[in-house]
């Protein structure tokens, strides 16, 4: 009986900095081993921003015009901005703004930021899919971009997290479905902020008399710090939870699922989930082995590159989850 539009995914791009660096060159900075990372995260080697050429912004817009143009749109069609990322260019404002900016849109459209790391992007599609729902907009171009390797403790304090994390960004331009029963079918969005700590840069905070000062004294604690035991405990359980949860809702079985398409947090984490949920390899997309964890990037990279490889095709049904700081996490079904 619902008079509500569906939302189609017109378009999708991604954008990776140049420079590679391979699980060697970690080890020239800290003390780890190639075979270590591999053998605890999948990872064998990540992207690293270049200063002075890329920044989360002008990496966004590079995804954005990919999946414009696979939209057959230009910028100056988009209607809404949302913009998810742990690591903006500024404190503020956000990178919404310098987005916008950076696509020359003319239009005053509005930019919207999203702040809920490795399920920012799924937060920011949900956003979008109900702007489009509802019939304000036509147009919403998501981005999640993330620079991590300005913000890692390279040295061998911080190897448990410097390791995993990568730099990389993702768009894709929703639109209006007209093919009845496709689209986004539904999302699912969760938070456990009992955890917000295990997981977290904590400095520069706001709630202390002079942040500047106590930040610096607590250089330590600008850099991110994780729980990595507890994070990994409780993203096995909440991964197949919010899979499960949306395809309950929509009436499907796991086995329906034609590409699931996680949040890249950890190798161990995903193929954890593929057992729980007893899905075959070619229905599990995986590139962290090339990325590491890209946080609010990482499923719209893998969504753009599964798609770029033929590995999804009009009328599957795709999966997007993910799990992270917060704790938040989140699903979305689309029949593609
Ligand atoms: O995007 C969502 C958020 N993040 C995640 O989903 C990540 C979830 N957690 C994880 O992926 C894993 O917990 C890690 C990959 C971070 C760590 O793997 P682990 O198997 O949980 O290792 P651990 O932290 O228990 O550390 C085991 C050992 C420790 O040494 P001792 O105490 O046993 O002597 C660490 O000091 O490995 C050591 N270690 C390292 N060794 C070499 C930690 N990091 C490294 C490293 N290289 N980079």
């Amino acid at each position: 009986m619902s008079t509500l539009r569906q939302t189609e995914i017109a378009g999708v791009g991604h954008y990776v900095p140049d420079r590679v660096v391979m699980n060697a060159e970690l080890e020239q900075l800290m003390e780890t081993t190639d075979a270590w990372i591999q053998e605890r995260t999948g990872i064998k080697e990540r992207r690293w921003f270049e200063e002075g050429k890329d920044t989360t912004a002008n990496m966004g817009a590079q995804a954005s015009r990919r999946a414009l143009e696979q939209a057959g749109l230009q910028p100056d069609d988009v209607q809404l901005i949302i913009f998810a990322t742990l690591s903006p260019d500024y404190i503020f404002p956000g990178s919404g703004v310098l987005l916008q900016r950076e696509l020359g849109i003319k239009d005053n459209i509005p930019a919207l930021d999203v702040r809920n790391q490795c399920s920012g992007f799924i937060y920011a599609l949900s956003v979008g899919d109900q702007f489009i729902r509802t019939g304000m907009y036509d147009t919403v171009l998501v981005v999640g971009s993330e620079i991590h390797s300005s913000g890692l403790d390279k040295s061998t304090r911080g190897r448990a997290v410097s390791v995993i994390f990568g730099d990389g960004a993702g768009a894709v331009v929703l639109r209006p479905c007209t093919r009845e029963g496709h689209g986004i079918l539904s999302t699912h969005l969760h938070a456990q902020g009992e955890f917000a700590e295990e997981l977290i840069v904590k400095e520069p905070g706001s709630n202390r008399e002079d942040r500047v000062r106590v930040a610096m004294e607590n250089q330590e604690e600008m850099y991110p710090y994780m729980n990595g035991t507890n994070v990994f405990k409780h993203a096995v359980v909440r991964f197949p939870q919010v899979i499960n949860e949306a395809l309950a809702q929509n009436g499907f079985q796991p086995q329906d699922i034609d590409m699931l398409i996680p949040h890249q947090a950890n190798l161990r984490i995903t193929q954890f989930v593929q057992q729980k949920m007893q899905l075959p390899d070619d229905k599990v997309y995986s590139n962290i082995q090339r990325y590491g964890n890209t946080t609010a990037a990482s499923v719209p990279i893998a969504l753009s590159e599964a798609v770029g490889e033929g590995k999804i095709k009009r009328g599957d049904l795709v999966c997007l989850a993910a799990f992270g700081s917060g704790f938040t996490w989140a699903s979305a079904l689309i029949r593609w």
